[in-house]
Order: structure tokens, then C-alpha cells, then sequence
């Protein structure tokens, strides 16, 4: 079995036992899981209370100490079911969905088979399968629908072992913790979170969806590793000459509304998730009960690193909501009508960065100003302009090697339109010839035209990092546009969800559009800015400072 080093990372944190190379579950659980899925006449399980003490017993059978499993959560359980819920509702739920989740666990360690089988076949020779996503560790798993769905149903039966979790800086993936909270500490958003989850549930065992969903580690590489996108220093941000990509805004649109196929901002925690199974509930939370097989995420990938973003792929919206925070509620079912591509997966594409949290004055220190840029960078690079990247980068280190007068030709001198780049093997050339030509930017762009197809691919966000984190909007927004233009996105479009300071930012966007700025050019400006900011000799916004 190729697969098993996948399968050895990952086996701790599964609940299915590993056996002569086979996964099994054992036969008390599927005694138990068989009961259940032949519905509440054979296994009286028809409300909250007794559907917690199936719980206790599967996490019995698997050698899982019900000791963790507080009163809080046996009430949560009861709660839900059988008080918030409607009597309608509950039948519904105990006679047809909670027997045929019970039917998807016991089909999870053949779940899991078949998707070892095909993991290495996915996409020639990269390795998809099911493993931890370690720290510094760039990697892709490929999960279908169904198996997400017996993974999530894991976590309603809050199957998954803590074992050393925290020793690998994972989080909690079950959701005693979320049923608990609405028990010890009531409140509606809470219910409506839960809601979400149960709908999602209730859509799984109607109609099972069978694409796929793609999990990426994007990590920049602190040394140069071909293949792989570095991470930038404040001296490449401040020479590129690489032009600012278009800015769009909207006042009252939702990231996750719209409808152009993009990459969306999760603005997350390190640890992915966030707040979702705890008491959170605002962007990347919301995000998450409403398209809830990110969740799957959480139990394979370790908190993110400074120079780290995920990629998600392929998940699919099953609930439509209203309001924020304390406000949030599901308001009923949702039918995602994006397409879906080649294989299988449904395309929408969030991205989680995790911004500095509580950042203060601290954010318009230079080191801050670049761990926020390279992380929005991290999130928004596209591995097929990676070659693209790879010459952006090894010019600013050529030019750093050479007297100035040697590269003169090479860049800002040329004006804002010129490119310098050494020939690179794709040109036909060795990749260690210094040999340094000009290319200008419309060059730069047919070829990303030509060898990219899906070019048209730009950056829906908004006030990342501004809300719970604390930090400043207009500097956010800036270091948002340097980092898209820098990755060779088409455009950005940014959802103010009508922040006050941000009242100017289509008079300060087009200003700086209208003076042909660089990514240099603006890195430059906002890093003065910063500069006069923490030395207290301004305490004005970025646009009103900027603006004349
Ligand atoms: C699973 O649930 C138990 C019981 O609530 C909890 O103690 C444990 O931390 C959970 N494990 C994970 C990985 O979330
Ligand atoms: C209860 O929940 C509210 C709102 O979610 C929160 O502000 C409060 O701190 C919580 N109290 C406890 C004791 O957890
Ligand atoms: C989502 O809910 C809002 C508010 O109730 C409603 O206006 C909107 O039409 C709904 N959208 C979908 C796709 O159901
Ligand atoms: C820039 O590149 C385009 C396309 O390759 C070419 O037609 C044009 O002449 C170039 N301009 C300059 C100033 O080199």
C-alpha cells in the first residue's frame, strides 16, 4: 500500500482502527451504527436524550472516555432536539436523517479505502490523500463530498480522539463543545450556528452530493527552492515595478455572494476555524456554517505559520443567513449553482489568511507591514504563475548583486512599464544564466494569457483582520492591493461592509490608479506613512494623509 505513510499521519486522530492494512470499525459500533440506521422503531433513538446516550456509547466502543463528555454536552444535545426544534422537525430528524448518517459512518473505513486507492492517481504523482498538513509542509488533499460527509458526522457524534492534538497544533473538531455552549450559556446565534450544521445534514441525507473538495497548504519558502514561490523582503516590495491590478469596490455586497468565479477571503484565525465549533460567529465562522465542509479542514491542518495560507477549494453553500455576530441566523435552505470543474469540485475558492491579531501601533512597524503583506501574498498566489513569481523575485536578487550602473537598463530607469527579468529556462535557457533582459508588461501579461486559462481570477475581500483583530482598515485595504497586483491577479473586489473609515477609498483607489503608482511606488508610500504614524508625527488615516 502506497498510502500508508498518508494513512499513519492522519490514523491517530481518526476514530476507525487500523487492522492487517485494512480500516474496520469495531463490531460493537457497527452493532450500534446498524441499529441506528434502521431508524428510531428499531433503535428508539427519537430525541436528544437518548440520541446523546448512543453517543456515549460509540465513544465507549472505540475506547473514547466518556468521562469528556460533560453534563453541558448531554444537555446541549436535549436542548437542541428536543425543546428548540420543533416536534415536525425532530420526527423528521430522528426517522430519516440521523439513519442515514448512521448508515454514511458505517461505510467510512471503505470511504476511506476507496479514497487511498485513487489519491495518487488524482493528479499525475502529487500525493492527495488524507494525511496531516504539517507546518512548513506545501501539500494538497483531495476528499470527495461523501467522505466529508462521514467526516463531519465524526464530529456530531464527536468520535475524534484528542490525541496529542495539541502537541501538533490542531484544534477541536467535535461539536460537544458547540451543543454544550448553547446549554451553559444560551444564545440565539449559537442555535442558529447549530442549525446550519443540522441543515447541512439534513441536505446530505436527502441527496448525497458527490464532487470533491481540495485542501491546500500554500507555503512561501524562506530559502530558494525551484518550484516554489519565496517569501519577499521589504526590499522587493519597495522595488517592484509591477503594475497595481484593478481595484473595485462595493459598499453592500457579501464575499460569499458573489457570483464571478474568484478567490475569497477567509479572514481567519491561525488555527482554521477559528471560533467555529466554540462561541465565534462572525466572518470566517459564518463561512464555515454555511459551507460547512470546510470544517473537514480542521482535522488535518495544523495552525497556519507566518508564511502560510490554506486554500479551499470545492465547498459547497448549503445555507442562506442574515445578520453578523450576535444578530446571526440561518434563514433557511441554499442551492450553490456555481459550476463545478473538471474535477468535480465546486468552484469556489476561499482562501484563509490570519492576520495580526490586536495589532495596535505595532501594525506600522516595517516587520509587521511585511508579515501582513507576504501573508495576503501567500493567500493569493496562484501556483501556475509560479515561473512568473520566480522571475519577479530573482531579478530583485540580481540587481542586488550587481553594481547599479551594471543594471541601469534593467529597472526603474526604464520607466514604470519596463520589467527586467533574467531569461529563464522556460525561454529556452538555463535557469542560472545571469543573463538579464527587459521585458515590458504587456509581454509579462500575454503570458500569463497564454499558459493560464483561468487568468480571470481575482481577490473578493474586505476588512481583513479589522474586526475581532483590531487592525486598521486602510491599511488593510492597501496591503491587500500591493499583495493581489504582486501575485498577478486581475483584480480585486473590496466589500466594505460600510466601514466609516473607508468612506474615501474610491477617491484614494483611483487617485492612486490615475497616478500610475507601482507596487513599489505604493509599498513606498505606505511604509512613509507607517513610519510617521509610529514616530506620532500623524495620527490621521492612510487616505486622508495620502490625499491632497
Ligand atoms: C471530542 O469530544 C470530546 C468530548 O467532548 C472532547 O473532549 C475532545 O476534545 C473532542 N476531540 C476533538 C478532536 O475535538
Ligand atoms: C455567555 O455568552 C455571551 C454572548 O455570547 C458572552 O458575552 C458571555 O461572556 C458568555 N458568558 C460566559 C459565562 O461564558
Ligand atoms: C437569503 O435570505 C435573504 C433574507 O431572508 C433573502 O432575501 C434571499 O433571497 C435569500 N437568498 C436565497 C438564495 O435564498
Ligand atoms: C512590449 O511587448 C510587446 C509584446 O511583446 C511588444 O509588442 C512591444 O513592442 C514591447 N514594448 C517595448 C517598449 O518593448
Amino acid at each position: 500500500m502506497e498510502h500508508r505513510e498518508d494513512l499513519k499521519s492522519i490514523l491517530p486522530f481518526l476514530p476507525a482502527v487500523l487492522r492487517s492494512c485494512s480500516l474496520f470499525w469495531p463490531s460493537q459500533v457497527v452493532e450500534t451504527l446498524g441499529t441506528l440506521s434502521r431508524g428510531p422503531e428499531h433503535s428508539r433513538v427519537d430525541s436528544g436524550e437518548v440520541l446523546f446516550l448512543a453517543i456515549s456509547n460509540l465513544r465507549d466502543s472505540i475506547g473514547l472516555s466518556s468521562e469528556l463528555l460533560t453534563d453541558s454536552v448531554a444537555e446541549g444535545y436535549a436542548l437542541f432536539f428536543d425543546e428548540l426544534m420543533s416536534r415536525v422537525e425532530s420526527r423528521k430528524w430522528f426517522s430519516e436523517a440521523l439513519p442515514s448518517l448512521a448508515a454514511l459512518l458505517l461505510r467510512l473505513p471503505s470511504l476511506l479505502e476507496i479514497h487511498y486507492q485513487n489519491a495518487d492517481n488524482l493528479i499525475g504523482g502529487v500525493k492527495t490523500g488524507l494525511r496531516v498538513l504539517g507546518p512548513q509542509e506545501a501539500g494538497i488533499v483531495f476528499l470527495s463530498q461523501e467522505l466529508i460527509g462521514a467526516l463531519l458526522t465524526c464530529s456530531f457524534f464527536c468520535l475524534f480522539p484528542i490525541t496529542n492534538r495539541g502537541a501538533e497544533d490542531l484544534p477541536t473538531v467535535n461539536f460537544s463543545q458547540l451543543f454544550a455552549s448553547i446549554y451553559s450559556n444560551y444564545s440565539e446565534n449559537q442555535e442558529h450556528k447549530i442549525k446550519c450544521l443540522i441543515h447541512y445534514f439534513e441536505r446530505l441525507s436527502s441527496c448525497m452530493p458527490m464532487g470533491c473538495v481540495s485542501f491546500e497548504r500554500k507555503v512561501l519558502s524562506s530559502k530558494h527552492v525551484p518550484l516554489s514561490v519565496s517569501y519577499p523582503n521589504t526590499d522587493f516590495w519597495s522595488k517592484s515595478v509591477v503594475r497595481l491590478c484593478h481595484f473595485e469596490v462595493s459598499h453592500s455586497g457579501l464575499i460569499e455572494d458573489q457570483l464571478c468565479e474568484s478567490l475569497e477571503v477567509d479572514f481567519a484565525n491561525k488555527y482554521i476555524g477559528g471560533g467555529a465549533l466554540h462561541r465565534g460567529c462572525v466572518q470566517e465562522e459564518i463561512r464555515f456554517m454555511i459551507n460547512p465542509e470546510l470544517i473537514a479542514g480542521m482535522l488535518f491542518l495544523p495552525s497556519m505559520a507566518d508564511n502560510e495560507a490554506i486554500e479551499i477549494f470545492g465547498a459547497e453553500r448549503f445555507s442562506n443567513y442574515t445578520g453578523y455576530a450576535s444578530s446571526f441566523r440561518f434563514v433557511g435552505d441554499y442551492v450553490d449553482e456555481k459550476p463545478v470543474d473538471f474535477m468535480g469540485r465546486r468552484k469556489t475558492r476561499i482562501v484563509a489568511i490570519d492576520a495580526l491579531c490586536n495589532p495596535r501601533m505595532r501594525q506600522y512597524k516595517p516587520e509587521c507591514l511585511l508579515r501582513e503583506t507576504n501573508k495576503a501574498f501567500c493567500g493569493f498566489y496562484d501556483q501556475s504563475k509560479q515561473q512568473l513569481y520566480q522571475d519577479a523575485f530573482r531579478v530583485e536578487a540580481f540587481c542586488e548583486d550587481k553594481p547599479s550602473q551594471e543594471i541601469e537598463g534593467l529597472s526603474g530607469r526604464a520607466g514604470s512599464d519596463q520589467i527586467g527579468k533574467p531569461l529563464s529556462s522556460a525561454e529556452g535557457l538555463n535557469d542560472g544564466e545571469s543573463i538579464a533582459v527587459l521585458i515590458n508588461k504587456s509581454h509579462i501579461e500575454q503570458r500569463i494569457q497564454a499558459k493560464e486559462p483561468q487568468n480571470d481570477i481575482g481577490i473578493v475581500t474586505g476588512n481583513w483582520g479589522c474586526g475581532a483583530f483590531g487592525g486598521d482598515p486602510e491599511l488593510k485595504t492597501i496591503i491587500q492591493w500591493l499583495a493581489a497586483s504582486q501575485a498577478f491577479r486581475p483584480f480585486i473586489l473590496y466589500c466594505t461592509f460600510g466601514e466609516k473609515t473607508l468612506q474615501k477609498i474610491e477617491q484614494v483607489t483611483r487617485w492612486i490608479v490615475l497616478h500610475e503608482w507601482t507596487v513599489g511606488d505604493l509599498w513606498n508610500m505606505l511604509s512613509e506613512y507607517s513610519s510617521q504614524r509610529l514616530k506620532g508625527k500623524i495620527d490621521t488615516g492612510f487616505f486622508t494623509w495620502l490625499l491632497p
